[in-house]
């Protein structure tokens, strides 16, 4: 193999590892990305059940056609009111919320569910399992397809145990509503459930489009460039002249001029080499002159 083609190799050998090395660094930055969207979305969820369950229920005088659900009826001064607790409320603005432009979609969804359209996916169900195993996690996170999925845990505490905890504790409306058997149970510190947040992903050839563009591909083609003009000009044709001037010394021509910066002033090993065969010179023709004499 000629050094140039031994220099070919190693070149792209170093471009896959390079190109490798970054590929996962951008995936990871990729995950990083999404994941702090996922989580805003999530915290966004997560104030707005606090906000409702701060006030216990939300109350409304109209049931818009998309959304007829509620738990409770009130009757004041001749107007019905209907109370949308912090769970319902969130169903209802996360199916809005899903409908708009925004990128993430979400659930609040359980393993218990009591409202069969919050039913958990297979990703769902596994991210809950793992929550109810390791209370510690934060968050549990993957692609699935084109999606990355994101879930974070929803914990039990007191103040839901009047409709999580024992059927005989819950109002009324629940039970009319939802039936005594459904997401009860509960004991404080008890994962209920889960934000679930969908984001799509961005796939290997958009990635790949980031490259796509006029600089960086002019800095590839320019480091191309810069290593074949190295090679050629720095190795191989200075290579080629000394291989061609030692040749003509060894068939006797002792007078061939050798061009080369001296050792001294230069750290290059081709010169160095020149140097060696310039001293192999000048030793064969003393000794020449010598057997003349
Ligand atoms: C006033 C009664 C009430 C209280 C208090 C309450 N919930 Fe619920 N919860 C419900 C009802 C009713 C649903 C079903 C809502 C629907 O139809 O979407 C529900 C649904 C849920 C769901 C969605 C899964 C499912 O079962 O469909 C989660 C998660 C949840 N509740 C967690 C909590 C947590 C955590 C608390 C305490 C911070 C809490 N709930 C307090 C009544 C209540």
């Amino acid at each position: 193999m000629s050094i140039r083609l031994k220099y070919v190799l190693v070149f792209l050998l170093t471009l896959a590892l390079v190109g490798g090395a970054f590929t996962i660094g951008l995936n990871t930055l990729r995950k990083e990305v999404l994941r702090n969207e996922a989580e805003a979305v999530a915290d966004q969820v997560i104030a707005f059940r606090a906000w409702v369950a701060g006030t216990g229920m939300v109350w409304v005088n109209k049931l818009a056609p998309d959304f007829p659900d509620w738990l409770a009826e009130r009757k004041c001064a001749g107007t019905t009111f209907y109370g949308k607790n912090p769970a319902l409320a969130t169903r209802e603005l996360s199916t809005i919320a899903n409908k708009t432009a925004m990128r993430a979609t979400y659930l609040v969804t359980s393993d218990e569910y009591r409202q069969p359209k919050n039913q958990p996916d297979a990703f769902e169900k596994e991210a809950i399992g793992i929550f109810k195993e390791d209370k510690a996690r934060k968050f549990v996170d993957g692609y699935v397809g084109n999606t990355y999925r994101y879930a974070r845990p929803i914990f039990v505490k007191k103040s839901c145990l009047k409709c999580h905890g024992q059927p005989e504790d819950a109002p009324r409306e629940v039970i009319e509503k939802y039936g005594s058997e459904k997401a009860f149970g509960y004991k404080v510190g008890d994962v209920r459930g889960i934000v679930s947040v969908k984001l799509p992903t961005q796939s290997w050839q958009d990635l790949l489009m980031i490259f796509a563009n006029p600089v960086a591909i002019g800095m590839i083609v320019f480091a191309f460039l810069v290593n074949f003009l190295f090679t050629q000009n720095v190795i191989i044709k200075r290579l080629g002249k000394l291989t061609s001037d030692v040749t003509a010394i060894a068939k006797g021509k002792l007078s061939t001029p050798l061009q080369y910066t001296d050792p001294k002033k230069s750290n290059d090993e081709i010169d160095h080499a020149y140097h060696a065969v310039d001293l192999l010179k000048k030793s064969m023709n003393i000794l020449l002159k010598r057997l003349k004499k």
